[in-house]
């Protein structure tokens, strides 16, 4: 069986490096592993294997069992209404200019894109293990809520709102035209939207029966999957890291990232020797304040929210390669495929 680890959190808090890192892991362990990144560095999409930064999964040329594919969301409203439209009516969308209005106001649908592709490798049957590597939206959150509103979109809430009325049928779209929404709409905007506005309609509603099918199946593997979420001890992150608490999602576990070591804070014999020792003495002193204010917000959240924690130290040598995402994993003992259940 397929097992699905989701990484998410905050932006720039390391999901990316810790996904590839547990996708390193995953193969070493002789699992067939498919890391699903979203916006790897350069060197980092390298040590993967991407050459290329598409959507079919990527052998990697140093380490056997290690795919590598992108999550792409840039062509994602275009492709879900190829997915779940006859290909007329999605041509017909794709072109219609209130599809672009609707996709760049609802960010929901490119993390629902994600989470459909995410699907299609969970079900290929190909995998041992698929890290996904959430994308950045609202704190990768929007990820585990898109599901929901896209459907809300497609089915209801902008039917209604514009409508007044549950799903129509074709001709009932056309008689729409006393409804004070449409009325006010097309009398800012001239005459041919409200046609356009009732081959949207109607085009939209003809994707919802394929986006309630697959949305009811991503909740499922949402569910089933083992979510960790990356933070730091920084307090945007930890903020973002708390929401999913609050809408009740619960994480196998919580990773603070780049932990400063706690030997940090530990006394040292001060150096005596002049102006330059005094000031390595105040950034040590700098630095063991920052440790403990590093551990005082780790303790904090672990009261709050009693959910295992991991911490991984701050490297070096930024994890960029193979060795390095070696690194990441062997640096955090507590961070096992046990743990997540793999
Ligand atoms: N434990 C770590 N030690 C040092 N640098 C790290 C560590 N984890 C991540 N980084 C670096 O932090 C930056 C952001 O990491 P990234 O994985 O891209 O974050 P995200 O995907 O959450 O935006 C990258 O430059 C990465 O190399
Ligand atoms: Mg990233």
């Amino acid at each position: 069986m397929t097992r699905a680890v989701l990484i998410t959190g905050g932006g720039g808090v390391g999901k990316t490096t810790i996904a590839a890192a547990l996708g390193v892991a995953g193969a070493e362990a002789g699992r067939r592993t498919l890391v699903l990144t979203v916006d790897p560095a350069r060197r980092l999409a390298t040590a993967l294997g991407l050459e290329q930064l598409g959507n079919r999964p990527e052998p990697n040329p140093k380490l056997d069992g290690l795919y590598a594919a992108m999550l792409d969301s840039a062509a994602s409203w275009d492709a879900i209404a190829y997915r779940h439209a006859p290909a007329a009516v999605a041509d017909r969308l794709v072109t219609n200019p209130l599809f672009e209005a609707v996709a760049s106001r609802f960010p929901s649908g490119q993390a629902y894109a994600a989470a459909e592709e995410m699907v299609v490798h969970l079900e290929s049957g190909e995998w041992d293990l698929v890290v996904v590597d959430t994308p950045p939206a609202s704190g990768g959150i929007d990820f585990f809520e898109a599901p929901a509103r896209m459907r809300d979109l497609v089915g209801g809430r902008l039917l209604r709102w514009l409508t007044g009325a549950r799903l129509p049928g074709r001709r009932g779209l056309f008689n729409l035209a006393g409804r004070p929404a449409l009325r006010l709409a097309d009398a800012l905007l001239g005459g041919p939207l409200l046609e356009q506005v009732a081959e949207f309609l109607f085009d939209l509603r003809t994707t919802y029966d394929g986006i309630t099918a697959k949305a009811a199946a991503i909740n499922r593997h949402l569910a089933a999957a083992a979510t960790v979420v990356v933070t730091t001890a920084d307090p945007g992150p930890l903020r973002e890291a708390l929401r999913f608490h609050e809408v009740g999602i619960a994480p196998a576990l919580v990773i603070f990232n780049r932990a400063l070591p706690g030997s940090w804070a530990e006394p040292v014999e001060p150096l005596t020797d002049g102006r330059p020792a005094a000031a390595l003495n105040e950034n040590l002193a700098r630095w063991a304040l920052e440790v403990r204010r590093q551990e005082d917000a780790r303790a904090d959240f672990s009261g709050r929210v009693g959910t295992t924690m991991v911490t991984i130290p701050w490297l070096a040598d930024a994890p960029i390669d193979l060795d390095g995402l070696q690194a990441v994993f062997s640096g955090a003992p507590a961070l096992t495929l046990e743990r997540l259940g793999v």
